[in-house]
């Protein structure tokens, strides 16, 4: 299985990077091929809104030149996508709503071209977060549900854990045997 972990935080080496790594590993070890791109030290301009790309068959077709190209061709590559991002504002960081923004060239719903060139990925959701649980991840994952049925994709799970001690809440034995069992439990529903 293809599996793009698209990482949004804009710390690359803070509590979500930390969290990825156990994910990440036992995908690794139970044979999955794992790309890992960080988004925050890319270059994804916010959607202009213009649906240009909604005229374009077949291709992604945003008239927007930048690393955005480059990851569509990681999403179009992969079978399981996992976002994986702290909770900034009962949603997504910053660099990642970007990219979700960016999905329109994805979907061909509003102009001369047609149909999907991402339906039928399964997206999965990889959380940190200052408050509890679902008060704080509720927002996202609502949207990310939307997204999905909006999108023709498959909804495959969250699974957070709350920042109660920056880095050191994230290498606790709870927190990396949850990320090895949410990576397993994803692996299992292929
Ligand atoms: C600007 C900002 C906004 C935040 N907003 C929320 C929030 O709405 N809900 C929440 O539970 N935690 C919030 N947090 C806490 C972060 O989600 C949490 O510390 C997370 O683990 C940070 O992950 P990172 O090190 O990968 O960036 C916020 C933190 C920052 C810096």
């Amino acid at each position: 299985m293809n599996v793009l972990v698209l990482m949004g935080s804009p710390r690359l080496h803070g509590n979500t990077a930390e969290l990825c790594k156990p994910m990440m590993e036992e995908m690794t070890a139970r044979g999955a091929q794992v790309r890992y791109v960080t988004l925050a030290d890319k270059a994804i301009a916010p959607c202009r809104g213009c649906y240009a790309c909604q005229d374009v068959q077949g291709e992604y077709g945003c008239v927007q030149c930048d690393d955005m190209h480059a990851i569509v061709g990681d999403v179009i590559w992969s079978d399981l996508i996992v976002l994986a991002t702290p909770i900034y504002s009962w949603y997504c960081a910053a660099p990642m709503k970007n990219l979700l923004d960016r999905h329109y060239g994805l979907n061909k719903y509003y102009g001369s071209a047609e149909g999907s060139l991402w339906a039928g990925r399964r997206v999965a959701i990889l959380a940190t977060h200052g408050y509890e649980g679902d008060y704080a991840t509720g927002p996202f994952e609502t949207g990310m549900r939307r997204l999905c049925e909006h999108s023709g994709l498959i909804y495959a799970g969250l699974y957070s854990v709350q920042d109660e001690d920056n880095l050191a809440s994230f290498q606790t034995l709870e927190a990396v045997s949850g990320a090895k069992a949410f990576a397993a439990g994803l692996l299992a529903q292929s």
